[in-house]
């Protein structure tokens, strides 16, 4: 099965499936992360790609005047790889419903809330606002409107009084690296679909 990992930034997230899936699953070949495409040129996520092995694809988005042409160029680099699933991991932009729907089903996304809680950005600031006294994260199918598709798996953890939210995010990103592979795993096992508007897993609706 072919992967391919759209990020923006640091990737730390896809460090954890390169650890978990792409390493070991490269003995007997049942799983290859066959590119890492990031929108912005100096992502931190393509050294690691490149320290993996893995090809790395820079599908620039400064200068693109509209999502429309942004997202046209992303699917033809994509389509070239003909990938069983898509994973998005800091990937830091809204995609077209277009786009969104042409992947319907294999692609999926890590938020750091318990969604539906927190859509959108600062999740952990919001958190603390909030006075939450669990936050988390939560990996979900990819549909049109933003971070709202089926929910396959969800981490909490627990906030303290005195947390920043340098402190909850270091502590929901601890937690992401586990739930993300094997969200994934789950899915190149074709254990988890997604079916209307229901994930499904061994034929149970989550
Ligand atoms: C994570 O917080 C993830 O939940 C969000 O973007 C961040 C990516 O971090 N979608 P990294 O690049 O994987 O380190």
């Amino acid at each position: 099965k072919k992967i391919v990992i759209l990020i923006s930034g640091s990737g730390t997230n896809l460090q954890a499936i390169v650890d978990k899936l792409h390493n070991q699953a490269l003995d007997n070949k049942q799983t290859e992360i066959v590119a890492v495409i990031s929108n912005k040129a100096d992502a931190f996520g393509l050294q690691r790609a490149s320290d993996a092995g893995i090809e790395s694809i820079v599908v620039a988005s400064k200068g693109i005047a509209s999502r429309e042409e942004y997202d046209a160029l992303l699917a033809a680099e994509i389509d070239k790889l003909q990938p069983d699933l898509i994973i998005l991991a800091g990937f830091m932009r809204i995609l077209t419903s277009e786009f969104v729907t042409k992947y319907l089903g294999k692609m999926i996304n890590i938020h750091p809330s318990l969604l539906p809680k927190y859509t959108g950005i600062n999740t952990h600031q919001r958190a603390i606002d909030a006075k939450d006294e669990v936050h988390g994260a939560s990996v979900h199918f990819v549909t049109p409107e933003l971070d709202s598709g089926p929910i396959v798996l969800q981490a909490k953890v627990p906030v303290f009084s005195n947390d920043t939210a340098e402190d909850l995010r270091e502590r929901v990103l601890t937690q992401e690296h586990l739930i993300y592979p094997l969200v994934a795993q789950w899915f190149l096992a074709e254990r988890l679909t997604m079916q209307g508007n229901q994930a499904i897993l061994d034929g149970k609706a989550l």
